[in-house]
């Protein structure tokens, strides 16, 4: 099975060339899906298609997409983590005939059986994908319905089974979108239409949304757009403006986009506090709730740790907090009156959508806590509150990390009786403490260079509400320095990690001075005696640290907030010195909207 985490975009632009506007947005969109990239243009009645393996920049380079000439056009960018990373698979997929190109993202699940049809009518594939089919489907369905592009785009999508979102283009100009169960939106510019699956492929010439439904059909024709239900009922849908501000999807005086997002930290912190007026409304669901779950996948999944722990001890809430992709298996068996709380920078992973479809359908209440206020996670919530962090670009998610942190202590503090206050003066000294650690970046970057090169594994260890940071922080050194790193809840360690202690480890201690302090010292002296070299993070030197990184004094339960940033810049430096991408790290996609 092939499985894609991609972009696509199609653009009607009348007068305008198609082609560098195409490449531009896929550009924007890298982040998504990033292991091949293609672009189909319409010249003079012929459809023409140039693609290949790499990054839009380097594709593009060679093969000069930028110059393919035309007004109307469609770009993908994929993400393959099977069926091959090659020129064949990458998409636009050609029809038969080559009148037909299609980009798609998702999973056609009934692909296999498809393409046996097909052949045996005497369609002939061209690629390993699953994405194929829709370009022959369409062909077929045209054929069968002597060019009536709706009836034979509701066909196609009625024969198609899974999740998917398609743009494709016809030899005629017509550019047509389907979206089931994956993002697509139009975006609505003075003298062009779009159509993407994220905002940011359009966002710099048109702050003007719609945001189709599940189960919408579009065509594209003359610069106008037409909504189409699966009933081939012409449908109307709303033009959102999009709020963020294009400035902020570029890298500035950085190199790359996630040392950005780090430090812009400091600025975003309280947006996601006061800039949503809606928490009162969201705590009364969690008040109200026989039992509260908390989802979601990577860092958001950490993030619901730490909410368990601080709801807990200040609020007195129990909440189980499950990860989406194993969610789905209880989902069926919640009580009545559950609320689940599931978190997503983005908003479309799909082990998140299919573990709240599963819980709702069950009678849950869905409340979520998202970056993006347009996304499908939050179409399906009872109620939700924004990151309102701007968009994060850089595949390892850092700043929505401090978003959906500050969201969530301030339920806490909400649901707390003030138990635990987060006053205004508290806010503001939060942001000072940011911006403090925020300053240890060169001391941090000149740490990460004395390690050993040869560096197989990192261990960090932490209590309490310390472990998920511990979690959170292993998770960023995988995914951004492809360094083997573990997150340890301290007192596990003689339970059996002290194994794989010696004198080549590096164990990084998260030590705030709180109740767990004496605890991690007395694990740090276990580690010691085995010979590993000890990273201390925390507000108090002591002798058994060989490396120290000291924090701003702050309140114990803000902790996790400051001492997750040490960790992120870590493993910013773990990456250059590894010589590898940070923005981009290998195998991985920022939104997967595949399960
Ligand atoms: C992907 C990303 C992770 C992210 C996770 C959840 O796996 O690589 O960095 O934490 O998705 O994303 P979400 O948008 O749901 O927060």
């Amino acid at each position: 099975m092939l499985v894609n985490v991609c972009s696509i975009i199609g653009f009607n632009g009348q007068i305008t060339d198609a082609a560098p506007l195409l490449v531009d947005s896929l550009k924007k969109m890298e982040y998504r899906g990033y292991d091949s990239v293609g672009i189909a243009t319409l010249n003079d009645g012929k459809i023409l298609i140039s693609k290949g393996v790499g990054k839009v920049a380097e594709v593009d380079k060679a093969l000069e997409l930028h110059n393919l000439p035309g007004h109307v056009g469609i770009g993908h960018t994929r993400w393959a983590t099977h069926g091959g990373v090659n020129d064949k698979n990458a998409h636009p997929h050609f029809s038969c005939t080559s009148e037909i190109a299609v980009v798609h993202n998702g999973i056609i699940d009934n692909y296999q059986e498809l393409k046996d049809e097909l052949s045996k009518e005497g369609h002939v594939f061209k690629s390993q994908t699953d994405s194929e089919v829709i370009s022959h489907l369409l062909e077929k369905y045209c054929k069968k319905y002597d060019f009536d592009y709706i009836k034979s785009l509701i066909a196609t999508c009625n024969t198609l089974k899974g999740s998917f979102a398609f743009v494709a283009i016809f030899k005629n100009g017509l550019i047509c979108g389907a979206r089931f169960d994956e993002p697509l939106i139009i975006g609505v510019a003075p003298s062009a239409i779009f159509l993407s699956s994220d905002v940011l492929g359009f966002l710099k010439y048109t702050d003007k949304a719609i945001f189709l439904d599940n189960g919408d059909i579009v065509t594209i024709e003359d610069g106008k757009y037409h909504i189409f239900d699966i009933n081939n009922n012409k449908v109307t849908r709303v033009i959102t403006q999009v709020a963020w501000e294009l400035a902020s999807t570029e890298k500035g005086k950085y190199a790359h986009h996630t040392i950005k997002e780090i430090h812009e930290q400091p600025s975003i912190l309280l947006n996601s506090i006061n800039k949503n007026n809606n928490f009162q409304q969201f705590c009364e669901y969690v008040k109200n709730a026989s039992n509260v779950y908390i989802t979601g996948s990577g860092t958001s999944y950490h993030s619901g740790l730490l909410a368990k722990r601080l709801l807990a001890k200040y609020a007195k809430i129990k909440a189980e907090v499950i990860m989406s992709s194993e969610f789905h298996y209880f989902s069926d068996t919640l009580e009545s009156n559950s609320v689940v709380i599931a978190i997503s920078q983005s908003g479309e992973t799909a082990d998140v959508i299919h573990s709240v479809k599963k819980a709702k359908e069950g009678g849950s209440k869905i409340l979520s806590i998202i970056n993006v206020p347009t996304s499908s996670l939050a179409r399906l919530s009872d109620s939700f509150l924004v990151l309102n962090c701007g968009p994060e670009i850089g595949v390892a998610a850092t700043k929505s990390f401090l978003a959906q942190l500050m969201v969530l202590y301030n339920i806490v503090s909400v649901m707390s009786n003030s138990r635990l206050d987060l006053n205004i003066a508290m806010q503001k000294k939060l942001v000072k403490d940011v911006e403090k650690t925020l300053e240890l970046d060169e001391y941090i970057e000149s740490l990460m260079a004395k390690l050993d090169n040869e560096i197989k594994h990192i261990y960090i260890l932490g209590r309490s509400i310390h472990y998920p940071i511990a979690l959170e922080g292993s998770l960023k050194i995988k995914e951004l320095a492809y360094i083997h790193a573990e997150g340890i809840a301290a007192g596990e360690l003689k339970h059996g990690p002290l194994a794989l202690i010696d004198n080549k480890s590096v164990v990084i201690v998260l030590n705030p001075v709180d109740e767990t302090y004496q605890d991690v010292i007395s694990s740090s002296n276990e580690i010691k005696s085995r010979g590993a070299v000890i990273i201390g993070i925390s507000n108090k030197h002591h002798d058994i640290y060989d490396e120290y990184i000291e924090l701003p004094e702050c309140v114990d339960f803000l902790y996790p907030v400051i001492e997750v940033i040490p960790l992120q810049i870590m493993s910013y430096y773990l990456a250059l010195k590894m010589q590898v991408d940070p923005d981009y790290p290998r195998n991985l996609a920022k939104s997967v909207t595949v399960k």
